[in-house]
C-alpha cells in the first residue's frame, strides 16, 4: 500500500487533500501540532471538528515540524512514499507580524521534513508554496516564469523554502513538486480572510463595500486546489516541476 504523510494535513486545504488519497486508498499520515500550539491563529475550533470528522481513515500525530529529531524518527518508522507539506501559517499579516517565529517555522520547518524524506527515502515532496512569491503581478494572467518578486516576509519565506527545496533535490534522489496557490476559499476556511469577510458581509447586510474597483484579485476553490497538489504529488510527469493553482482573470 501506498503511503503518503501529508504535514499540515488538520489545516483548511490539507485536509482535502488528505480526504483525496483517503479515497484512493492510500495510507495517510498527518503531522500537525494544532493541538499543541496556538497558531491556528485564523482557524476556529468549529473549523477543526469538522475537519476532523473527515479524517477519520488517517492516523494524526501531533508534532512541530521544526522539532528535528521526532521528525526524523517518524519518518523512520513511518516510511512514506510521499511528502505533501503544507505546514505554515497561511496569513502574510501574521506571519510579517512575527519574523522570527514564523521564520523559523517556513524556512527551518521544511529543512527538518526535507532532511527526514532524505534520510528515509521518500520518492517525491510536493511543497505548497503561494502567489505570493510574485510580488505585484505584473499582467492579469501569469504562468510559473513570471519574475519572483515578494514584497513582504511571508513570500520572501516562502520563495526562499522554494530555492532550498530545489537545491536539495538537484544534489540527491528526491525529487520535487511546488504549488503556488493564490487566496483559497471554501467550507472550514479562514475567517479573516477577504472572501470570508465577503459572504459574511452579504449575509448580514445584503451587500459589500468594495474599494479600488480597478483591483482583481482570482480566488481559488478548496477542491480545486486540493486536486492540483494531489495530481502533482501522484503524476509521474510532475517531477521538479512548479504549478500556479488559478483561474486567471480575465
Ligand atoms: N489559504 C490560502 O488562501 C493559501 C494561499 C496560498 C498558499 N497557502 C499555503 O497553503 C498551506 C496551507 O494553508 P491553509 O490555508 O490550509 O492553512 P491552515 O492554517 O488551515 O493549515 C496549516 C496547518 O498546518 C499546521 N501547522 C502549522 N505550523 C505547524 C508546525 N510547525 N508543525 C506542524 N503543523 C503545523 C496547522 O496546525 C494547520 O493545521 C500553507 O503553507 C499556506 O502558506 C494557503
Amino acid at each position: 500500500m501506498q503511503k503518503v504523510l501529508i504535514a499540515g494535513g488538520c489545516g483548511f486545504i490539507g485536509h482535502r487533500v488528505a480526504n483525496l488519497f483517503l479515497k484512493q486508498n492510500y495510507q495517510v499520515f498527518i503531522v500537525d501540532n494544532y493541538l499543541s500550539s496556538d497558531l491556528s491563529i485564523t482557524t476556529n475550533l468549529d473549523h477543526y471538528k469538522l475537519r476532523l470528522r473527515s479524517l477519520c481513515g488517517a492516523k494524526i500525530i501531533d508534532a512541530d515540524i521544526c522539532n528535528v529529531n521526532k521528525i526524523n524518527t517518524l519518518f523512520n518508522r513511518l516510511k512514506p512514499n510521499l511528502v505533501v507539506h503544507l505546514a505554515n501559517c497561511p496569513s502574510a499579516k501574521v506571519v510579517n507580524s512575527e519574523p522570527f517565529l514564523y521564520g523559523e517555522q517556513i524556512i527551518n520547518g521544511t529543512l527538518s521534513l526535507l532532511q527526514a524524506s532524505l534520510s528515509n527515502n521518500v520518492c517525491k515532496f510536493v511543497y505548497v508554496s503561494s502567489s505570493m512569491i510574485y510580488g505585484d503581478f505584473l499582467s492579469s494572467v501569469i504562468n510559473e516564469d513570471h519574475p519572483i518578486n515578494p514584497i513582504e516576509l511571508y513570500g520572501t519565506f516562502k520563495a526562499a523554502s522554494e530555492s532550498i527545496i530545489r537545491s536539495y533535490t538537484k544534489s540527491h534522489a528526491l525529487c520535487h513538486a511546488i504549488i503556488r496557490p493564490i487566496a483559497v476559499y471554501g467550507p472550514t476556511g479562514h475567517t479573516d480572510f477577504v472572501i470570508t469577510k465577503y459572504i459574511k458581509a452579504t449575509k448580514q447586510s445584503g451587500c459589500i463595500v468594495v474599494n479600488g474597483i480597478d483591483n482583481c484579485l482570482s480566488f481559488t476553490y478548496v477542491d480545486d486546489v486540493a486536486y492540483g497538489i494531489y495530481l502533482a504529488a501522484i503524476s509521474s510527469k510532475a517531477i521538479n516541476e512548479t504549478f500556479n493553482t488559478a483561474i486567471p482573470v480575465l
